[in-house]
């Protein structure tokens, strides 16, 4: 299960997304927000991260208009590891050695095929764990 979200600048790349993910019968929560009016993106950040922190969800997909704002709020949620990507290595590598669990995209830096393949790279791979897992458990130790 992905948590969606969005501010206004991402809105529209995340109803992009939402129809890939219909395709591809993978199945999401919608945190809003639902429409182009303006939002404060640490809102929704901390509402879609709450839902893998509590296990709802496995992984979040983050949206405003650069994927900066909202990953350096998702980021101050307690064990949320963000990052805002646009290029494909970068959205498997932050699986594969950072366990990262939630991606932030901008709306307004990428366009939706872009989009698309940054979500793929993000959700097909896994963590390596072996000597990233000692790195990222100091990550989760500065959270102390
Ligand atoms: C909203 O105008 C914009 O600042 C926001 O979507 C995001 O780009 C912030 O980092």
């Amino acid at each position: 299960m992905i948590a969606l979200g969005a501010d206004h600048g991402g809105f529209e790349l995340k109803e992009e997304i939402k129809k890939y993910l219909d395709e591809k019968n993978e199945k999401y929560v919608d945190c809003g927000t639902y429409s182009t009016d303006s939002v404060d993106y640490p809102d929704i950040a901390k509402s879609t991260c709450d839902k893998v922190i509590s296990g709802e969800c496995d992984l979040a997909i983050l949206f405003c208009g650069t994927g900066i704002g909202i990953s350096i709020a998702a980021n101050k949620v307690k064990g949320i590891r963000c990052c805002a990507c646009s290029e494909v290595f970068s959205a498997k590598m932050c699986r594969v050695h950072n366990n990262a669990n939630a991606l932030a995209l901008g709306g307004r830096v990428i366009g939706v095929e872009t989009a698309k393949e940054l979500v793929d790279a993000f959700l097909s791979n896994e963590f390596e764990g072996g000597r990233h897992q000692k790195r990222v458990d100091k990550i989760v130790a500065l959270e102390k």
